[in-house]
């Protein structure tokens, strides 16, 4: 199989011929801009994309820097952008991703480079290190053991497979636009052990993980479900945290008034009151919030995207409450 890879080599210290990338957006957007360098080579028919890196690093440039250990999605360590999106280099095969006769392959812009393929683990590591991701054991009498019921086990498994190769944050859309966000692989650590039931710190965590920055500011874009080599499923593990966080009474925050508006809205009229949404959100008492976000509705109103003054409800809003009432819960 002959390849053309385009791959994206950063190299600051060093002039590299090739076609020029784009601005790093921030918060990287002080770095210098990464070059393509396209290669020619020639792979059997069932060679991943990572032995195409290898090849290139063996036969045609030995300055190219990959990272890279098991070569069987264990290590997690060759997560990178593979057109355009987080995938294993060693596992997802060459023939699979060429597109009009090449593959594109580089660190992913949301992610600090450090060189070539390789970027900064640092900020990945410290956000699952923040989520507190050991076990803070109940009491228990010295001559006896925590005994764990294997259904309860079984609900945690799916977060085990996590191996931390990063490729749920690289294409994170809300991490695109806040780096302060915990990020899904974080989150879903965080799941493991808010429902493990040896732990004794859940009501401290499940308060904690609702705060800003948290469970709330997933947008679920659902990319970390989709880019998962693992199964992990992210998502699945944020909105679990999101139940159990609302269940303990941790509501005084924008996400949960975000979704009762919203549900309150459709119940009400079957349909959703934009010109409502953002005040309940923010929590009408609070004016600071509400004043710094006079700029967005003052831009809204000049562009003509306000949404209507006088909120209409839909024809048969009375089977909607039905569904509400069948469902039951706390809008009922
Ligand atoms: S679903 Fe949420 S956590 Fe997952 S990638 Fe999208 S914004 Fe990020
Ligand atoms: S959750 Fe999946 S994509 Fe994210 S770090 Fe773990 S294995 Fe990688
Ligand atoms: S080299 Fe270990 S996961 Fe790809």
């Amino acid at each position: 199989m002959h390849v053309k890879m385009v791959v994206g080599r950063y190299a600051p210290d060093r002039k590299l011929d090739g076609e020029l990338g784009a601005p790093y957006p921030p918060p990287y957007a002080d770095k210098p801009r990464k070059t393509y360098q396209t290669f020619e080579i020639d792979l059997h028919d069932e060679a991943m994309v990572l032995d195409g890196l290898i090849h290139i690093r063996e036969h045609v440039d030995e300055s190219l820097v990959v990272r890279c250990s098991c070569r069987c999605a264990i290590c997690g360590s060759c997560a990178m952008w593979i057109n355009g999106h987080a995938k294993l280099a060693c596992t997802t095969k060459m023939k699979d991703v060429i597109e009009n006769g090449a593959v594109r392959v580089e660190a992913p812009p949301s992610m600090m480079p450090v060189r070539d393929l390789v970027w900064d683990m640092g900020p990945f590591m410290e956000k699952m290190r923040s989520v507190k991701p050991w076990l803070e054991g109940k009491p228990v009498s010295p001559d006896e053991e925590y005994r764990v019921p294997n259904e309860a086990m079984d609900e945690l498994v799916q977060e085990v497979s996590c191996i931390s190769c990063g490729a749920c944050l690289m294409d994170c859309e809300s991490y695109a636009v806040n780096d302060k966000f915990l990020g899904p692989h974080a989150l879903a650590r965080a799941y493991r052990y808010a429902n493990d039931p040896r732990d004794s710190m859940q009501q401290e965590r499940l308060k904690e993980y609702s705060d800003p920055n948290g469970v709330w500011d997933c947008t679920h874009c659902y990319e970390c479900v989709h880019v998962c080599p693992k199964g992990v499923a992210p998502l699945e593990q944020i909105l679990k945290i999101r139940q159990m966080s609302v269940a303990a009474g941790y509501t005084n925050n924008a996400g949960t008034r975000h979704a009762l508006a919203f549900a309150e809205s459709v119940r009400d009229s079957g349909r959703l009151n934009e010109l409502t949404l953002m005040p309940k959100s923010l929590g009408l008492f609070n004016i600071k919030a509400q004043l710094q976000s006079l700029p967005s509705a003052f831009n809204l109103l000049r562009a003509g995207k306000l949404p209507p003054i006088i909120h209409h409800k839909i024809p048969g809003v009375t089977r909607v409450k039905a569904i509400f009432k069948k469902v039951g819960g706390p809008l009922t």
